[in-house]
């Protein structure tokens, strides 16, 4: 197919050397080029919010490796017009555009064979893929140069500091993030809103704001997708919906607001909290619905997933940017036994409140309930 050097890979091995094939695309990775086969539902419902987009894109896959991201949009989505694929290594480079070349990509390609910092000044970008080794912060000032001449644009943005956004560390993340995490029951919601809350504030310095269109935890990372819009009223609405999320350690009680609350408003013990993040919302719900209908049509490999995820993402839109897990909140109140899930959302939904599955996690719920309701729906006498 061509000639890249390549020699058999098993699927576990994430630094290449193969001949592979992902939703129909047989491409080649070369020795030491990034390959991880477990982002393939990422790559696909990417590929499926390209496709929502609807507009005629041009393409940056920067952070490309073997070009599979690009490729797929292209070959996926008739709105994609042209490709640009940018790596700091020349092997990937090579590869990524040979592979395009042996799939025979309709849309123009292009490649620019350098570090992202530099290519920022050369390229524009309808849509552009920022894939990076860990923390995608560094690379967000470069990523808005992408757009300097466009009023509305597209980030699809990839996290894989899991450990920092949602997690303890605590100078690694006011390193990266600004912001301070939170380990508790709900963390993974929280480092998304924190990666949004950082994408407001480099997108403000660009005169921008954002609308996320969707985005997510899944594995071992995190993931947005959103619209960009340059205006200076658009960057300033965007950071007014920056905040904080206060959590009682005792109780389970949490809360959003503009600044943290120092005092739980259940027990009233001291609470702890995370921020500033995003408390917008994280999903344009019609935009999920069309990725869903998208999917129908697709015979991706992730297709009973990825439909599954889409319609959890659209029962999140226009609840509290936060939620609870049922096992935590019964060990905490003494209750037994825990309730069956879907007896539960039938309690909160009785009592008049709105109760939806999550996709951050099986075992946990979002609901509009006040906390005391949460609690005396899983049977809590107070
Ligand atoms: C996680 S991999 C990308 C995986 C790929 N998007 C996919 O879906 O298979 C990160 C890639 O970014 C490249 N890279 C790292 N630092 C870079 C930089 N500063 N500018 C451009 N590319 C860079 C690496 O060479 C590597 O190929
Ligand atoms: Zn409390």
């Amino acid at each position: 197919m061509m000639e890249i050097e390549v020699e058999e890979m098993d699927d576990k091995k994430r630094m290449g050397g193969g001949r592979l094939e992902e939703e129909g695309i047989v491409f080649a990775v070369p020795k030491k080029i990034f390959y991880n086969t477990a982002m393939r539902f990422c790559r696909s419902i990417s590929s499926l919010a390209v496709g929502a987009i609807e507009e005629p894109l041009e393409v940056v896959d920067a952070f490309c490796a073997s070009g599979i991201r690009g490729i797929r949009y292209a070959k996926e989505n008739k709105n994609v017009n042209k490709l640009t694929f940018i790596d700091i290594e020349k092997t990937a480079i090579t590869a990524a555009k040979k592979n395009a070349k042996a799939n025979k990509v309709k849309a123009k390609v292009s490649a620019d064979a350098r570090n992202i910092s530099l290519a920022a000044f050369d390229n524009d970008a309808d849509f552009l893929e920022i894939d990076p080794f860990g923390t995608p912060s560094p690379y967000l000032a470069d990523a808005m140069r992408f757009f300097n001449s466009r009023k509305v644009a597209y980030l699809s943005v990839t996290a894989t500091d899991v450990a920092v956004l949602c997690g303890g560390k605590l100078a690694a993340s006011m390193k990266n993030y600004q912001a301070k995490p939170l380990n508790c029951s709900f963390t993974h919601e929280i480092g998304l809103r924190i990666m949004l809350r950082r994408i407001v504030d480099v997108a403000a310095e660009f005169n921008m704001g954002i609308e996320p269109l969707i985005s997510f935890s899944d594995q071992h990372y995190l993931k947005a997708i959103l619209k960009m819009r340059r205006g200076a009223q658009e960057a300033f609405d965007c950071q007014s919906q920056a905040g904080f999320i206060s959590f009682c350690k005792k109780c389970a009680w949490r809360a959003a607001s503009k600044f943290p609350v120092q005092k739980c408003g259940s027990c009233g013990a001291e609470t702890d909290w995370a921020g500033p993040l995003w408390l917008g919302e994280l999903h344009d719900k019609c935009f999920v619905t069309l990725m869903r209908s998208i999917n129908n049509q697709r015979g991706y490999a992730d297709k009973a997933k990825l439909s599954n995820f889409l319609s959890l993402m659209e029962g999140e839109v226009g609840m509290p940017p936060y939620y609870y897990n049922i096992h935590e909140l019964c060990k905490i109140h003494h209750i037994q036994p825990v309730p069956r899930f879907d007896d539960y959302i039938k309690a909160l939904t009785a009592l008049g409140f709105t109760a939806r599955r999550t996709h951050f996690s099986p075992i946990c719920i979002k609901t509009d309930a006040p906390f005391r309701s949460v609690l005396e729906a899983l049977g809590w006498k107070g």
